[in-house]
């Protein structure tokens, strides 16, 4: 199937095709379809993809992926063109139906960040469309990682990462978030792996290699995911467990024992969970994120086993999503805060439900810090702080930011002030439960909440005052006040200790990861290389197991170029992949001549271990090649 004779027959194919369809093109399909999504070539408006079927074999050695998809497709509008996003891809054939002649292929000119259209000749009655292809060693949804990068140190391991546009990079698709599909999938993947994916997964490994998956609920490209490795299983509950490598496997299960009673919590809140089984994967640490919220199967990066279940909220963010972002979708990435905004909200709600109002509060005071450095870092006046986004011509991954985040958090809470908890509530559950497996735009939530809720606050629309959150920038200034007793406690030792107070006489005891973090905050810049001794001895942060405040420490060491703690920080740097870290960790470093140097030995060391996704964010930081 790989013969060099193959390959130029299927290049000339593709090179006949490119003839073919430039001279046949129907009217119909010339017509440019309405409402195109900035970071698509799909033509879903004419013919959309309704299941997918891969099956694809893993390649270690070649780190390829290779096999086929196959598309249902639904081609209402009889168009003659079926039109794909690839990236990276290799395609070796197309057929139609159940047929195996080639059909007519071309692909289009790479463009920037969203790779290759895919445009394939169809007829009106075509319901069935198989791509032969295989993947390139770098293409970016995939991580293939050696055995050293793992924690058992033995077999390599595979991770993907769909989100935003990178599911391209490894399956043929319409890859859009306003496009849902139902998929199956058989992975060949070498003996004594086991294989997971974002679908109904078995903890058993397979003798021959070959595992099944179905994903029965139809869900959007970028919830795509596949995982290889030796990895095992721990049940939570009888709905819910957790998969790691076994050198992690007990500490994860331990981190997220909770995670059934966050499951509990959400869904008395806004409604059943609608995805059967609710599994939990720990990943290598250079997996990009804090966790992606893999439908059935969250992924997430080992940074958060602190040992003493302090950095939770994440697998209650994550599964939030099974209700905003999986269930109700952001239509375009213009949207996104439409997915992230919501999630952090009912992530706070999860945890407020489930260790009270103080804790949830001092996330949300935290977050709130986060909003206002972050609009600091973008400039008060910027469009990038709008909540609604025109990401037309730029990567969407740009918009990854606090911002839809935080503002989207705070523009909901603002709502639920308004209107009172109890009408909120019952709006979103009747939110996620009729539009449950539909895409939605910014205009169209908008549409939905005035013409609903508040239909019945005549002043909720001037108190909210909702366009200046959505379309303008900045925090608004009615944004709602958090308050934590929690921190005042905080920030007066943090006053004494700037007042002079040696650090063992401060009353810290008892102070959770989050007191922790704002004390951090609290500290000035620049500090004495006095200070920042007599505070690491008595708390020892250079030493924390605790990532979010080893991270808050680090900046510290950087802005006052704290010698003793570079060791920690280059262990750091060459170990963790975790974007959310590595970004104001190199922006900080990049600001000094001596840092930038220091950070550019860093990364020549860290690049290679690192996920796409983070390369490309320091790539930008660092200026590097
Ligand atoms: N879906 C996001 C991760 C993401 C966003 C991947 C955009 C690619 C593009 C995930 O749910 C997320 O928000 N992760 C956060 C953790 C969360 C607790 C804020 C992260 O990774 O830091
Ligand atoms: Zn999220």
């Amino acid at each position: 199937m790989h013969s060099p004779l193959f390959n130029g027959i299927s290049a000339l194919i593709a090179g006949l095709s490119l003839l073919a369809i430039s001279c046949s093109l129907s009217p119909s399909a010339k017509k440019a379809p309405v409402q195109r999504d900035p970071h698509s070539f799909a033509n879903h408006n004419q013919v959309v993809v309704k299941h997918l079927d891969l099956d694809l074999e893993v390649d270690f050695t070649q780190k390829q992926l290779r096999g086929k998809a196959s598309l249902k497709i639904e081609n209402t509008a009889k168009t003659d063109t079926l039109i794909l996003d690839t990236r990276d891809l290799k395609i070796e054939k197309v057929t139609l139906g159940d047929g195996n002649d080639p059909a007519s292929f071309v692909l289009g000119e790479p463009v920037k960040y969203l790779g290759q259209s895919l445009t394939i000749k169809v007829a009106p009655t075509t319901s069935l469309v198989t791509i032969y292809y295989s993947t390139k060693p770098e293409a970016a949804a995939l991580q293939w990682l050696a055995p050293g990068q793992t924690a058992g140190g033995k077999k390599p391991f595979l991770l993907t990462q769909s989100q935003a546009i990178l599911a391209r990079t490894w399956v043929p698709c319409q890859d859009n978030p306003a496009v849902r599909m139902t998929y199956n999938a058989r992975i060949k993947t070498p003996p004594g792996m086991l294989a997971l994916m974002s679908a109904e997964n078995s903890p058993d490994i397979k003798p021959d290699g070959v595992y099944e998956f179905k994903m029965p609920q139809a869900i959007p490209s970028y919830l795509l995911a596949l995982t290889v490795g030796d990895i095992a299983f721990k049940p939570i509950s009888d709905r819910c467990g957790m998969y790691a490598e076994p050198a992690v496997i007990e500490k994860a299960a331990y981190e997220f024992a909770d995670a059934e009673k966050m499951i509990t919590a959400a869904e008395g809140l806004y409604g059943p969970y609608r995805w059967g089984r609710y599994d939990m994967i720990v990943l290598p640490p250079s997996f990009p994120f804090g966790g992606m919220e893999n439908p059935r199967l969250t992924f997430l990066t080992p940074t958060v086993l602190a040992g003493d279940r302090s950095l939770v909220a994440i697998i209650a963010h994550e599964l939030a999503h099974s209700w905003s972002g999986n269930l109700v979708t952001n239509a375009s990435w213009g949207d996104f805060w439409l997915n992230e905004g919501f999630t952090v909200y009912f992530e706070r709600r999860i945890l407020e439900s489930l260790y009270g109002r103080r804790y949830s509060e001092m996330q949300a005071l935290l977050g709130f810090q986060d909003l206002q450095k972050e609009v600091t870092t973008l400039g008060d006046t910027s469009a990038d702080t709008h909540l609604y986004l025109d990401l037309k011509g730029r990567d969407p991954d740009d918009a990854v930011n606090d911002i839809p985040y935080e503002k989207g958090y705070f523009l909901l809470r603002k709502i639920e002030q308004t209107v009172g908890r109890e009408r909120w509530d019952a709006f979103l559950r009747s939110y996620f439960d009729g539009h449950g497996f539909q895409s939605i735009t910014t205009a169209g939530f908008l549409t939905i909440l005035r013409d609903s809720l508040l239909r019945d606050f005549p002043d909720a629309e001037q108190v909210i005052a909702i366009d200046s959150w959505v379309f303008r920038p900045g925090i608004p200034s009615n944004h709602p006040v958090v308050t934590s007793d929690a921190f005042t406690k905080v920030e007066h030792e943090a006053k004494k200790w700037i007042g002079g107070a040696q650090a063992a006489t401060l009353a810290t005891s008892g102070w959770t990861t989050q007191e922790w973090i704002h004390f951090l905050r609290e500290l000035p810049k620049p500090m004495s290389a006095q200070q920042m001794r007599n505070l690491d001895t008595r708390f020892g942060f250079s030493k924390s197991g605790n990532v979010e405040i080893l991270h808050e420490w680090f900046l510290h060491v950087i802005a006052n170029n704290y010698a003793p703690a570079y060791p920690a920080l280059e262990k750091f740097l060459t170990s963790v992949g975790r974007r959310k870290f590595l970004k104001p960790l190199y922006t900080e470093l990049a600001k000094t001549p001596e840092g930038l140097s220091f950070a550019k030995r860093m990364y020549k060391i860290a690049r290679p271990g690192y996920h796409a996704v983070s390369v490309n964010t320091v790539d930008i930081i660092l200026k590097w090649q």
